[in-house]
């Protein structure tokens, strides 16, 4: 809760890869929704994204790219306020105090950490397996109350709460207990080739995925050739993945319901309907594209927006740290 009693409504984003479809519907696109509740708080999740291996100027050109897409979506840096993790210290140092208080066998359960040590078999790095701790530390730092997540992060904000309750109930009232705030619907885009997984910017395979920010013929190129099945009926049903996943982003990115996109599509054939999402995504995104590209064209606009919003996370954050070095005893001269 922030000072005048609004509600304070934190996420983040790591800048791993192109910032995906799934990543826009199933979380940035309600940032700027959710931060009309109260004061929104976003960061850049850098430090995040290095428990993979990095090309060092790839990783710089993402985060500003990544930190771009944000401004694009709609997060206002007046009304919010937008950082780049790093430029904060406090999250690191915060997130080591609470490694202290987070159960091996708590990160262990993480099914992110298990998919991804799978994934990455030859570098299952510490942080790899620490990291929901340092996600914990990017939320509390805030005294954040709803965090606006996709599904696959449920898990981590659970555990957020859960390093947050037993860290109070050793010193009493230090952290907000936070609150995932999970879309009712999108909370999930699935693969367009895999439809049975999440749409994901780590696939090797582009054509699984959309750039938000990629040009308008790709994006329907990739709809034309994503995986349906057999029976020819546009229908809405966990045996459908496919085709419910299209209706998800058809009717997410164009404000109707599934109800109305199925009847809206009734005895059209998948090649029609296909198309049809592809422009309905394309179209839906141009804007946030044409901005993205003016934003990319400043850079100096983009690091003084940066500097900014790193001088006032930092003011939060480094009182919140403070209280919890004098909680639990760090000496102070
Ligand atoms: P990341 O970077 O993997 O994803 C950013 C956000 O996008 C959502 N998302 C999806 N939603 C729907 N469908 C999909 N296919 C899909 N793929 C991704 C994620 O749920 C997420 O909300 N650890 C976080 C970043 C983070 C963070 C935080 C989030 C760092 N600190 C503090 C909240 C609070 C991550 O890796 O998200």
């Amino acid at each position: 809760m922030d000072k005048d009693g609004s509600k304070i409504i934190f996420s983040g984003i790591q800048p791993s890869g192109t910032i995906t479809l799934g990543n826009y519907i199933g979380a940035v696109r309600n940032w700027p929704l959710t931060a009309k509740m109260g004061r929104g708080i976003f960061s850049v999740a850098d430090l995040h994204a290095l428990t993979v291996r990095n090309k060092p100027s790839e990783l710089r050109a993402r985060t500003l790219s990544t930190f771009a897409i944000l401004l694009a979506s709609g997060v206002d840096p007046e009304n919010s306020i937008v950082f780049v993790q790093s430029h904060v210290p406090a999250h690191a140092e915060l997130a080591w105090v609470l490694n202290c208080y987070t159960m091996f066998g708590e990160l262990g359960r993480m099914t992110q950490f298990k998919d991804k040590s799978k994934q990455h078999s030859e570098n299952v790095n510490a942080g790899l397996f620490t990291y929901p701790a340092l996600m914990a530390a990017d939320i509390l730092l805030y005294d954040t109350d709803l965090v606006p997540v996709g599904v696959d992060q449920k898990q981590h904000v659970e555990l957020a709460r859960d390093i947050a309750l037993r860290f109070n109930g050793v010193y009493g009232d230090v952290f907000t207990i936070p609150e995932g705030y999970i879309p009712s619907f999108g909370a999930k885009i699935c693969s367009l080739t895999r439809p049975d997984k999440k749409m994901s910017k780590s696939d090797p395979n582009p054509k699984s995925y959309i750039s938000i920010v990629e040009d308008a013929d790709t994006i329907i190129k990739k709809f034309k050739s994503a995986v349906t099945d057999s029976d020819g009926r546009i229908a809405f049903s966990p045996e459908k993945a496919g085709i419910s996943n299209l209706l998800t982003i058809y009717s997410t990115m164009t404000g109707c319901t599934v109800e109305e996109a199925v009847s809206e599509f009734e005895g059209s054939g998948y090649g029609d309907f296909k198309l049809a999402v592809g422009k309905a995504v394309a179209e839906g995104l141009r804007p946030l594209r044409e901005k993205y590209e003016d934003l990319m064209n400043n850079k100096d606009y983009l690091v003084s927006v940066m500097e900014q919003g790193a001088a006032r996370a930092a003011k939060i954050a480094d009182r919140t740290l403070a209280r919890v070095y004098k909680k639990i005893g760090l000496f102070k001269g």
